[in-house]
């Protein structure tokens, strides 16, 4: 099938293909091993006939911190789904540490899953679980020993402020802390590659800007950091490249 897309068309050139520095897409750049995100003519069309992101190129380094910007119903979290492999491309191709992600299954898919946290737009806490068994459930799934459970939580929990509530369960803590529970649970196996999805949508400003000097912290010991948001205040505050998605299509906006 191949459904006609409704929506209205800007004049305006997409982004290129680089988010970082403005480097032209080339074929050297696909070779370096310093390209964490690759995106390559993606279109993302929803069984229902949905066309949620339309040819995107793109490529993401090694260490970067990029911000995704657009309004609701933009394609930020399909964008996202596909690094993640939550969605599959209906066209084109999205690789992940040089891995094309349409070619995995099962287990390999699950491998690839553990060098990417995931902070969800609506948290997925598990609501009888504390918040320290929430983080570490991460680690059990991905068969951490116990020991190194151990060792990790603390330092995870301090970084994310909530050291004092790690025996609360979600419903018992504010909204911004739920925020923190989904980050210290999405960094906790310390991935390359941090996707945030709208992390700061429900929070006020102070919170947002706690958040977001706790993405800067990790971005700055080395894990790329990709952040969808719709707080433009937020972005403009920010010393970090911009790219916007309007109707399924990227633009470069700082
Ligand atoms: N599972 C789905 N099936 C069909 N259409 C979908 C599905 N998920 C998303 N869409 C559609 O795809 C488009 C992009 O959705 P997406 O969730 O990526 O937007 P978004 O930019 O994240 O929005 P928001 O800011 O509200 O979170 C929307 O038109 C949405 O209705
Ligand atoms: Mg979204």
């Amino acid at each position: 099938m191949s459904p006609s897309s409704t929506r209205s068309r800007s004049s305006q050139k997409p982004a290129p293909a680089t988010a970082s520095s403005g480097q032209a897409h080339s074929a050297a750049n696909h070779a370096a091993t310093n390209i964490i995100v690759s995106l390559d003519h993606v279109t993302k069309t929803y069984p229902n006939g949905c066309q949620a992101l339309e040819n995107l190129s793109l490529q993401i380094k090694r260490g970067d911190f990029l911000f995704i910007t657009g309004p609701s119903g933009s394609g930020k979290s399909t964008l996202l789904k596909l690094l993640y492999g939550g969605e599959r491309p209906t066209t084109g191709k999205v690789l992940v540490n040089s891995v094309e992600l349409s070619g995995l299954r099962g287990n390999n898919l699950s491998k690839l899953r553990r060098q990417i946290g995931v902070v969800f737009q609506d948290y997925k806490l598990i609501p009888r679980r504390t918040v320290l068994e929430n983080v570490a459930f991460v680690l059990w799934a991905q068969g951490f020993t116990r020991k190194e459970i151990h060792r990790r939580l603390l330092p995870t929990l301090k970084l994310v402020g909530l050291q004092d509530k790690a025996n609360c369960f979600p419903e018992e803590l504010s909204g911004g802390e739920q925020q923190r529970v989904s980050i210290a649970r999405a960094i906790v196996s310390t991935p390359p590659l941090l996707l945030a999805d709208e992390p700061t949508g429900n929070l006020d400003p102070d919170n947002s800007w706690q958040v977001i000097k706790i993405l800067k912290k990790l971005n700055s010991i080395g894990i790329t950091v990709i952040v969808t948001t719709h707080d433009e205040q937020l972005v403009r505050q920010s010393n970090h490249p911009v790219l916007q998605l309007r109707n399924g299509r990227l633009f470069q906006a700082k």
